[in-house]
């Protein structure tokens, strides 16, 4: 029991600095360098910060500056970063609109400028945007953490870190996990969801996929090359008898190359054989846990929301502690200017 400034601490915060690499990597753009050890020192830390009132956790990053650079639409991961920024203390700047700047209108300020300029007033930086390889060529330029908050179609590392927390929990470990993936594969969650699930030595993983979508062939390699094995299924009941653990992304994606899809409309029907509908879930199932990254859509109907398992606004609203904690812990180790 310690007592700072007035306030009882009633537990020490978790010593996030491991003995096989003292600090973090540097920027969070992918999890292909991320080990195990480093998702236990956010995890540990978001354990943590579960636990504590919130005058506790506003103690973690005093005057901590985010810089916020969405280049294409978001609700869940800009919002929950901007959340997680005030919870442990600090605050943001930033734009959801680029064409609110310079990026964005006669000038066509390059992102390595862009990035320049907002890394001179913040401490970190994240970053969503419609280019592949945008966040390695912000990390490269950048004199402060970059975070990737989904990046083209390539990772989306804040969203796989979060999902493997919340299956972790549910689990009590992920090692020999084999986890069910649902939904469309090419989605950038999955090539971070992959590298998080080979550094816990995970089984395998089991897709079941849209008709006509196909496991990436980036993506086959890397789960071929860790060790891990893959299946498909055909239908939701199907996998929910092969796995241990459900990951959802929608099966119908919006074009991430582009900073917002308004011409298209999603068409809300979707084969029977691919929805998690309540009666499956309690039939096939029953403690099998099931995250979704959101949007989520007909594969995941309301009327299971209340069911044990299914931890899609669990998963949300924990959002908020592990970005709360990896931008605590990434603050912490940051290199003074
Ligand atoms: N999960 C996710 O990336 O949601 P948003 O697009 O709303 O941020």
């Amino acid at each position: 029991m310690v007592v700072a400034n007035g306030l009882t601490i009633p537990e020490a915060t978790p010593d996030s600095r491991s003995a096989e690499r003292p600090t973090l990597p540097r920027h969070a753009v992918s999890l292909r360098t991320w080990r195990r050890s480093d998702y236990e020192s956010v995890w540990a830390r978001a354990d943590w910060m579960l636990r504590q009132p919130r005058e506790i956790v506003a103690r973690s990053a005093p005057g901590m500056l985010l810089g916020v650079l969405f280049y294409q639409n978001s609700t869940r991961t800009r919002l929950s970063f901007e959340a997680a920024a005030r919870r442990i203390g600090g605050s943001t700047i930033g734009f959801s609109d680029v064409t609110t700047t310079r990026a964005g209108d006669f000038y066509r300020e390059s992102l390595e400028d862009t990035v320049r300029v907002v890394g001179s007033y913040a401490d970190l930086l994240v970053l969503r945007h419609t280019e592949d390889t945008a966040a390695e060529r912000a990390a490269a330029v950048s004199q402060v953490p970059v975070i990737s908050a989904g990046t083209g179609d390539r990772e989306h590392p804040t969203q796989a870190m979060l999902d493997l927390w919340v299956l972790h929990s549910k689990l009590g470990q992920l090692k020999g996990v084999t986890l069910g993936y649902a939904g469309d594969p090419t989605c950038r969650h999955a090539r971070s969801l992959i590298h998080g699930l080979a550094a816990f030595g995970a089984a395998g993983i089991v897709f079941l996929a849209p008709d006509g979508a196909l496991v990436p062939d980036d993506v086959q390699r890397t789960i071929r090359d860790t060790g891990m094995s893959m299946e498909t299924a055909g239908s939701a009941a199907e996998l929910l008898r092969k796995v241990d653990a459900v990951s959802m992304i929608p099966f119908e994606l919006s074009d991430f190359h582009e900073t917002a899809v308004h011409t298209h409309t999603r068409s809300h029907r979707l084969d029977e054989r691919f929805v998690f509908n309540s009666a499956l879930l309690g039939r096939t199932g029953t403690g099998v846990p099931v995250v979704h990254t959101g949007p989520r859509g007909p594969e995941l109907p309301p009327e299971t929301d209340d069911l044990a398992n299914v931890h899609y606004f669990e998963g949300v609203a924990k959002g908020v502690i592990l970005r709360s904690a990896l931008l605590a812990e990434l603050f912490s180790s940051r290199r003074i200017r």
